[in-house]
């Protein structure tokens, strides 16, 4: 069945691998007749014109695919976003606007996480609707949601998530563009400019595939490193998150994900020549602050991988090494694309440390007690 390994070392290799079909299977689920999809997309059970803000809840790699999608809900809908860990949403007594006023939205690769479906039932009583982008159909957390936006990403294995990330990162994205469809704020032609950005991320992420190579090539010179920093502007910071989460996940490598502009105001003072500093530097409209902060770390001898397109020599001329990412000028996308290489670099370091990479210690798939 689909929940074998195909010839793949670990589960987690085959999932990073099967990422350019889910995604190109997300597009036929999601898209009809070349335009969004609301009915797959969770819109139509919404009472769109009621909300007035939205409060993102989740764990682990599902909450850092919802810090994401705060970058692109928020201009697309007007709306306000609050992201929230589950485990503190539960408890902290958030804002929220009864009669269906606030959105909460979880976002779970499981649907059965303690904390997010606690914090579901908290919004319920509060008078909140409840959507969710989940994996799994009848989980707890799809049934206890007034509409549910299912990934259809397949089963995951791997403790560690891969593919479900780049799918919810994908899902929170399309789904906002049909909510602001909806309430009039995306113009056809703008949906069209997007569709046709869609149709070519299928291209894109199996070119994205070739910067394993280039990642098995560089890490005999950091794989042994205790320390990791992660950074990135923008919609690279949940990705700089991201890695370093994946990282400390699989290899057991102290690994911190931080936004650039906070560089200044801690991390930098770990830099040294033994720490690799990982930066994910796409050709966006922060690309040229990224290549400060790199300057900044390199003037203090720490060794930078940089996550960007091989083109650009601005990148190469700064960085130690540059994993090869392609580049597009949709964030989101990029931000999907952005992800292949950091997990290509958990995995690789991993695997040379000799860790168990399926089921890292003390950590399970699911959380489901508190
Ligand atoms: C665990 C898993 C993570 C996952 C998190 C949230 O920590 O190891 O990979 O991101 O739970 O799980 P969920 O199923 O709610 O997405």
């Amino acid at each position: 069945g689909s929940a074998e390994k195909h010839g793949y070392r670990h589960y987690m290799l085959k999932e990073i691998h099967e990422q350019p079909s889910v995604i190109s299977h997300s597009i036929e689920h999601f898209l009809k007749d070349g335009k969004l999809n609301e009915e797959a997309l969770g819109i139509t059970k919404l009472d769109l014109d009621k909300i007035q803000d939205i409060n993102i809840v989740a764990c682990g790699t599902a909450f850092i695919a919802g810090l994401l999608g705060k970058y692109f809900i928020e201009p697309l809908t007007g709306l306000p976003v609050n992201v929230d860990l589950a485990s503190e949403f539960r408890y902290r007594n958030p804002h929220m606007l009864d009669e269906g006023r606030t959105l909460v939205i979880a976002v779970s690769q499981s649907g059965e996480t303690a904390d997010t479906l606690a914090s579901l039932k908290h919004a319920k009583e509060a008078g909140c609707q409840i959507f969710s982008v989940c994996n799994v159909e009848y989980s707890s957390i799809d049934r206890i949601s007034d509409s549910t936006l299912l990934m259809n990403a397949g089963p995951e294995i791997g403790v560690a998530s891969t593919k479900a990330f780049t799918s919810q990162i994908l899902c929170l994205y399309l789904w906002a563009n049909a909510f602001a469809k909806q309430i009039g704020k995306l113009s056809p032609e703008q949906e069209n400019q997007m569709t046709q950005e869609l149709h070519s991320l299928p291209v894109h992420i199996d070119l994205a595939m070739n910067s394993e190579d280039k990642v098995k090539t560089i890490i005999n010179d950091y794989y042994e490193s205790p320390n990791f920093l992660y950074i990135g502007r923008g919609p690279s910071y949940p990705i700089a998150l991201e890695g370093a989460l994946k990282l400390k996940e699989i290899s057991y490598i102290h690994a911190e994900g931080y936004a650039s502009g906070e560089l200044k105001h801690g991390p930098i003072a770990l830099v040294d020549r033994h720490m690799p500093i990982v930066a994910i530097a796409p050709q966006d409209e922060y690309h040229d602050k990224s290549i400060s902060n790199i300057e900044e770390v390199r003037a203090r001898e720490g060794m930078v991988i940089g996550i960007g397109h091989d083109k650009d020599d601005k990148l190469q001329a700064v960085c130690n090494d540059v994993i090869p990412c392609p580049q597009v000028n949709n964030p989101a996308f990029q931000a999907i694309l952005s992800s292949i290489p950091i997990q290509f670099l958990a995995y690789h370091i991993a695997v040379k440390r000799g860790t168990d990479v399926d089921q890292p210690r003390n950590l399970a798939k699911s959380v489901t007690v508190e």
